[in-house]
């Protein structure tokens, strides 16, 4: 007897699908095959491209070359940077939300200086979530900007104990702050790294089991509110040549290590919907798909394999992990898009 149940199309909030710019990692069909391959039905896409997205044009060619070639519905982020405030109003109806790096990682994006930094959270709407890209002692600083000037903030991969501390005093300040976590903090830790080499190494990094266990509490206790794939390909010779880019590939592992935490009683059914579904839904704006749900066997095992994935760069760092729980079938707008095995498409659309 197969234990098959049906769950809504899911919502990724973060993935760098690299189109245009750096193809030979992912392009915007194995991208959204990945995506749909791994149930999301939606995912919102990075501006970190070599070109990044910070002027209506770019966006506009971003936007451009994704029609025709998606699988699953994809939406994107606008980029901040110091040129990039002036086109704010232009594109905030087009984005659901602003990418702000305030660390260093993969592309250029970086602001770093304070009067900049004001200028961003003063200049963006209230209405759309400011996703920072802010570690550590960092992000007592964004969380201070979005205060004084009342932004929707979002933190991207939260990964510290500290972190969750500040995100959780900040809501019970009544600050209108959301956050996500991604799979490979969940479920990778430091210990991983020595085992993975490169293909662990991604921004912000593996941290210590601590770390990882107060994570898994602040996602039962809603101090994090989603998860974000921070799907980041880089191809096997990138990650394995002179200057190692950081980041792993997440959408096709993220919802099967999650109903494996289901299946041990580490994550309860409905709250896998909140921090897949509804959340993202709702703090992202995002508009309702009829017609769209995903199967899985609950109790379905296997192994993950390097060479079953859709997306370009054609590894994992959970290679060789055995997960119980297995996507079955995605419909979108009431169109077979994944039967188990094969993708059908493109049937995706670019949400502008
Ligand atoms: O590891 C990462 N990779 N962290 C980021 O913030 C960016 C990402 C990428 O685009 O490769
Ligand atoms: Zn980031
Ligand atoms: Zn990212």
């Amino acid at each position: 007897m197969k234990n098959l149940i049906r769950l809504p199309g899911l919502i990724d909030p973060h993935v760098h699908l690299r189109e245009p710019g750096a193809i030979q990692k992912e392009d915007f069909q194995t991208g959204t095959k990945a995506a749909i391959a791994g149930g999301f039905t939606t995912v919102l896409d990075m501006p970190n491209n070599p070109i990044p997205t910070v002027t209506p044009e770019a966006l506009q060619q971003k936007i451009d070359l994704a029609k025709g070639q998606l699988f699953s519905d994809v939406g994107f982020h606008f980029g901040a940077s110091r040129e990039s405030i002036q086109y704010f109003s232009k594109v905030q109806d087009l984005v659901f939300g602003l990418k702000l790096y305030m660390n260093h990682t993969t592309g250029e994006l970086l602001i770093e200086d304070e009067f900049v930094l004001e200028e961003v959270f003063s200049a963006w709407t209230k209405e759309k979530p400011i996703m920072v890209h802010a570690e550590a002692d960092t992000l007592k600083k964004a969380i201070s900007l979005a205060k004084k000037f009342n932004n929707k903030l979002h933190v991207c991969h939260v990964s510290l104990k500290e972190e969750v501390e500040v995100i959780k005093a900040a809501k019970q300040d009544g600050l209108n702050i959301s956050c996500e976590v991604t799979c490979h903090h969940l479920f990778l830790t430091e210990e991983d790294v020595k085992r993975l080499g490169s293909y662990g190494m991604m921004k912000p990094p593996l941290r210590s089991k601590e770390d990882q266990e107060v994570l898994w509490q602040a996602l039962t206790d809603s101090t994090i509110d989603m998860i974000g794939s921070d799907h980041a390909p880089h191809t096997k010779e990138e990650k394995t040549g002179k200057k190692i880019p950081n980041g792993v590939p997440g959408l096709e592992t993220t919802l099967p290590l999650l109903l494996t935490a289901v299946n041990k009683g580490q994550l309860s059914q409905e709250k896998l919907i909140e921090i897949t579904l509804t959340n993202p839904k709702k703090i992202f704006g995002i508009p309702e798909q009829k017609k769209t749900w995903i199967e899985v066997d609950m109790d379905e095992s296997y192994v993950f394999k390097n060479e079953n994935l859709q997306t370009k760069c054609g590894w994992t760092p959970f290679a060789g992990m055995k997960v119980t729980g297995k996507l079955k079938k995605v419909v979108l707008r009431g169109q077979l898009v994944f039967d188990g095995k094969n993708i059908f498409g493109p049937y995706g659309r670019a949400m502008v």
